[in-house]
């Protein structure tokens, strides 16, 4: 049987598509092994902040770090640190320096210089973070970690 020139062009097009079929199956098997054998991690900034040096800050000062999200206070006791985050529902709280206090701008709330609650629907104080000096004299800021209220960090 005399094959036509019209059979030579549907099988080569039939062997290009299964060709090409291969091909894309063997790019989906690629992507989902490289994501199968892949960690399943989650990759988060670090909770800890370096502010830099003590003396950047000056005394009686309230200095906010927006990419942190904390407010590093110089009181007469010492440093101590505050973070930015609203305790009703999360929003991030301003320094108004002519009233002396931290604002929400959501709902209202008010904070004092010390994180406690003057008004507002905010069930709890803004939290006190663990703050420290490391071996290179920079101020570090935990983010993940809460401390007691009044725990200063004198330099
Ligand atoms: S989120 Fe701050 S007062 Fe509601």
């Amino acid at each position: 049987m005399e094959q036509s020139k019209d059979d030579v062009t549907r099988r080569g097009s039939f062997i290009k598509i299964g060709i090409g079929s291969l091909a894309v199956a063997g790019c989906g098997a690629a992507v989902f092994g490289y994501q199968f054998l892949s960690p399943n991690v989650l990759y988060e900034p670090s909770p800890i902040a370096n502010v830099g040096k003590p003396d950047r800050f000056p005394p009686d000062s309230v200095t906010v770090d927006l990419v942190a999200g904390i407010y590093i206070m110089h009181a007469a006791e010492g440093f101590y640190a505050l973070t930015a985050t609203c305790t009703h529902l999360g929003c991030l709280t301003a320094w108004k320096p002519d009233l002396n206090i931290i604002a929400c701008p959501c709902h209202g709330s008010k904070f004092n210089r010390r994180g406690v609650k003057i008004d507002g629907p905010a069930p709890r104080p803004l939290a006190w973070l663990k703050v420290w000096v490391n071996d290179e004299g920079d101020l570090l800021v935990d983010r993940s970690t809460p401390v007691p209220q009044d725990h200063f960090v004198r330099v």
